[in-house]
């Protein structure tokens, strides 16, 4: 062992190890190799650390590892790279040819597809993503908005990569509360509780109709004995209950769809709670029958290595309650199973990846509820589990989320304000101009309802994240207003050197051989050459502010590249300050 680790190497073992090293560090693959994306511009477009790492093994110093990697290199990368530059103690530092950079940025944009030339994955997966997910009669809140932006973002990114997308709502559509919420039906609105006469009850606002049954739940303990006979008739699937349930859910789908709809968020399957039942009692005799789940104070739950109380004691995930009910984790094991199991029962193909896009507060009951599942085997090896999770929602303030009284804020509200400041935003600004009714509220929408999901997005989706409508609809800094206002100088420019009418033309000029006349063209050409890789980087580690980035970046650097007047509408048509 350690006699043969200090022999001194060959010089065919070096070289197959530098070899070995090079074949990983292909640019443009920056997954699962040694290339990473310069940190800084004055490094080039990639740098290779791996010098440092292979020097000890090849007993040479950093430097000459380094020159040695890049001898094995220079053959492969020639023909795009400048030749590397050995910076530092034996950092390798990558940069593209100016020529490359114009022949990669044209046919980028000769793809009259809008794919922007970019292949699709190679390993196309199955990706579930667990997402919104709001509670049946309860007011869908500002966590569930961001879950609902986030999460659709991720899809739609996961979708153009390639990849096999299910859009899932976890609505909360079970639960004893329902047991309340169907006997306050029964004396208030009794038509609900019939199969043929449901779908016709209007319940009125909900939120109030919670708040009433609530009252009565906690004050009356006639109420509460008769809510509880009446979950056990809905467990049982009685025909008065699940009419009256139903028609909750009705109710509630009604509202969320507004808010979908404000969002243009499409394609996501309701898969609620109730969804898992029929699988729960499955799911606990297995973890019974391996002695997983254990009896404790009357409880059935699972200890697992490392979780404890504040005070030291294991916490328990309870998957049995003592009334013999199940919760929370059961349903979210079983949802585990189902996903990775049997989800595409039609397809015949398993998930590979499910995220779940929850806040921060859940992190807990999602890493106790993987760590149970692959520990009682309900997960294939080469299946992922991962919590996708954000910070709260605070006021400008920094403090709670709520209306100048107190009140929680209603998201239909939340939105409308947005469009309406954006709205009055336009109005100021284009005074003299004449702008219909039509394109004003088209334009106000447009911006209002970008700055509520670029604001979001383009926030490390980790920190908390403070809402303030004056910071998201201004026109400077990295928000929806400044990436719309590029966007539409592009348009224009675009517009006027071909003569295009059309309000979003996207056809380039049939062949535009790119001439590099100034560095700020360069330097927005690399910035583009870049993109495959900030995909990989958002598919794997599922940052979403990191496109915002890339694209906030790409915009300065396309507003440093001059245009001629006759072109450019920035400074004449449309004045932004
Ligand atoms: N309904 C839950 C809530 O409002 C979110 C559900 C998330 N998904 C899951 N599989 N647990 O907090």
């Amino acid at each position: 062992g350690a006699q043969v680790e200090e022999d001194v190497l060959s010089e065919d073992e070096k070289m197959e190890i530098v070899e070995r090293a090079v074949a990983n560090a292909k640019p443009f693959d920056i997954a699962d190799t040694m290339v990473t994306l310069a940190t800084r511009p004055e490094f080039g477009d990639y740098q290779i650390n791996a010098a440092l790492g292979l020097s000890r093994a090849l007993k040479m110093s950093p430097h000459e590892c380094a020159g040695l990697i890049v001898e094995k290199l220079l053959p492969v990368i020639y023909e795009y790279m400048e030749e590397p530059e050995i910076a530092g103690p034996g950092f390798i530092n990558l940069r593209f040819k100016n020529d490359y950079l114009a022949a990669a940025t044209s046919q980028m944009a000769a793809d009259a597809t809008g794919r922007l030339s970019l292949p699709e994955t190679k390993k196309k997966e199955k990706i579930i993503v667990d997402f919104s997910s709001p509670n049946i009669a309860k007011e869908m809140h500002v966590g569930h908005l961001r879950s609902t932006i986030i999460g659709d973002t991720l899809c739609n990114l996961l979708e153009f990569v390639g990849h096999d997308v299910i859009r899932l709502n976890h609505v909360g559509d079970w639960g004893t509360q329902f047991g309340m919420l169907v006997e306050h039906l029964r004396d208030e609105y009794p038509a609900a509780l019939s199969a043929e006469s449901s779908a016709n009850v209007d319940l009125g606002d909900l939120v109030e109709l919670y708040k009433a049954a609530k009252k009565r739940f906690d004050a009356d303990p006639d109420f509460k004995i008769k809510a509880r006979e009446c979950v056990v008739q809905l467990q049982a699937g009685n025909d008065d209950e699940v009419a009256a349930w139903k028609a909750l859910c009705a109710a509630s789908r009604v509202e969320y769809q507004k808010i979908y709809d404000m969002l243009n968020i499409r394609g996501l399957v309701e898969r609620g709670e109730s969804f898992y039942n029929p699988y729960l009692n499955d799911v606990v005799s297995a973890l019974e029958s391996q002695r997983f789940a254990v009896e404790s104070e009357g409880t059935l739950a699972v200890f697992l290595d490392g979780y404890k109380n504040r005070d030291g004691t294991p916490l328990p995930m309870i998957v049995r309650k003592s009334d013999g009910g199940f919760n929370y984790a059961t349903t979210d094991l079983a949802a585990i199973r189902h996903r990775v199991e049997f989800e595409v029962e039609g397809g015949g193909e398993k998930a590979d990846r499910v995220l779940y896009v929850t806040d921060a507060g859940q992190s807990q009951h999602f890493n106790m509820v993987f760590e149970a599942a692959k520990q009682a085997g309900f997960v294939p090896e080469n299946s992922s589990l991962e919590h996708v999770s954000f910070g709260l929602v605070q006021g400008a303030d920094g403090k709670k989320f709520a209306t100048r009284s107190g009140d929680t804020v209603k998201l239909k509200d939340l939105l409308n304000e947005a469009v309406r400041i954006a709205s009055e935003d336009i109005c100021q600004r284009s005074e003299n101009d004449c702008v219909s009714k039509e394109i004003l509220g088209r334009v106000a929408k447009t911006v209002g309802i970008g700055a509520v999901k670029y604001a979001d997005l383009s926030m490390n989706r980790e920190s908390n994240y403070r809402f303030s409508y004056e910071r998201m609809l201004s026109l400077n800094g990295n928000t929806a207003p400044y990436m719309l206002y590029a966007y539409a100088r592009i348009c224009g420019i675009i517009r006027k050197s071909t003569g295009q009418k059309d309000e979003k033309p996207i056809k380039w000029p049939e062949a535009s051989e790119i001439i590099i006349t100034e560095e700020a063209e360069v330097e927005l050409m690399r910035n583009l050459a870049h993109l495959p890789d900030i995909l990989l980087e958002v598919e794997r580690d599922l940052y979403p502010n990191k496109i915002c980035d890339y694209l906030f970046e790409t915009s300065q650097k396309f507003n440093k590249v001059s245009f001629s007047s006759s072109c450019d509408t920035r400074k004449s048509e449309v004045d932004m300050r």
